[in-house]
């Protein structure tokens, strides 16, 4: 299901004050695409996820979602059309604190028409991220990398074309962030079509293609391999792990000559 965008504009309305939040993006993303939105705060990220997503609506331009024009759709139709092709996720979970890991999944298919057999599928989407084992805990008897799988869990049951992630390692560690994004990998791998959000370079390397936004306009779009500024990244993340790797050999060398000196004058005291 693919997504067009033209000439997208969002204007926020503060009484008198106007804020530009989108102000003309051009977007094609394919079926399939695994793609990193990428931008500095307030550079429009989530705007333009909340309209991909059908959360909102733009003040002018198109989008069309396959085959539903989606930008003059009235709330109802929009509501319709998301529950049916968008799965999110975000940076803080949005789990209910008081319903199992199950339950939590379960709950997108009570508002649809799917709660037949609605226990076996949400017991087939923790499978599937590897929470089998965690079905029956609440959100605070997992950790912070085990609530993001029960958010794709809930996020994929009801089986959307579409996987949209605003920040969803934003609240984690690194090594746990890799999990995540290992996992959002195996989905695209799968043929889910993700579409991340995200500030750090590193996260943005899982995904084939950057998109890059700055005061509402989109200022970079390229294959992850060929994005410059990626690529300068990658670089610099290289040859800063090769000085460390030279520091410690000369640490190490030094700490082996000093042995070697240590050793030498207690050879010298015996003898
Ligand atoms: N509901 C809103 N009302 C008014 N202004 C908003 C609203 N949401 C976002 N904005 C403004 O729109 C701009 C883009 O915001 P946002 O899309 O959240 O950026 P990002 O996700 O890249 O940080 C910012 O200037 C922000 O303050
Ligand atoms: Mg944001």
């Amino acid at each position: 299901m693919s997504i067009r965008i033209r000439n997208l504009a969002k204007v926020y309305r503060m009484g008198t004050e106007e804020v530009h939040a989108l102000r003309g993006v051009d977007l094609d993303i394919g079926d399939n695409e695994f793609v990193a939105i990428m931008g500095a705060s307030g550079s429009g990220k989530s705007t333009l996820m909340n309209i991909v997503g059908c959360l909102d609506r733009p003040t002018s331009g198109t989008y069309e979602l396959g085959d539903i024009r989606v930008e003059k759709m009235s709330a109802t139709k929009l509501a319709s059309v998301r529950n049916r092709e968008i799965g999110f996720v975000f940076q803080s979970f949005e789990l209910l604190g008081r319903a199992t890991a199950l339950k939590n999944v379960m709950l997108p298919m009570l508002y649809s028409a799917q709660w037949w057999g609605a226990r076996k599928r949400a017991k087939d989407a923790l499978a599937s991220v590897g929470l089998a084992e965690r079905m029956g805990h609440k959100p605070n008897q997992l950790s912070g990398g085990q609530k993001q799988r029960v958010a794709i869990a809930r996020a994929l049951v009801n089986k959307p074309r579409i996987l949209l992630a605003d920040e969803p390692t934003g609240a984690l560690d690194s090594k746990t962030s890799e999990d995540i994004m290992a996992l959002f990998r195996e989905l695209h791998n799968k043929g889910q079509t993700v579409i991340l959000v995200t500030h750090e370079e590193d996260i943005a390397g899982y995904a084939n293609r950057i998109i890059r936004l700055r005061d509402g306009r989109i200022v970079s779009d390229y294959p992850t391999d060929k994005d410059p500024v990626h690529q300068d990244y990658i670089q610099r993340a290289l040859e800063h792990a090769q000085r460390m790797a030279d520091d410690n050999a000369q640490t190490q060398s030094k700490s082996a000559a000093s042995l070697a000196a240590v050793s030498a004058s207690l050879a010298g005291g015996a003898s």
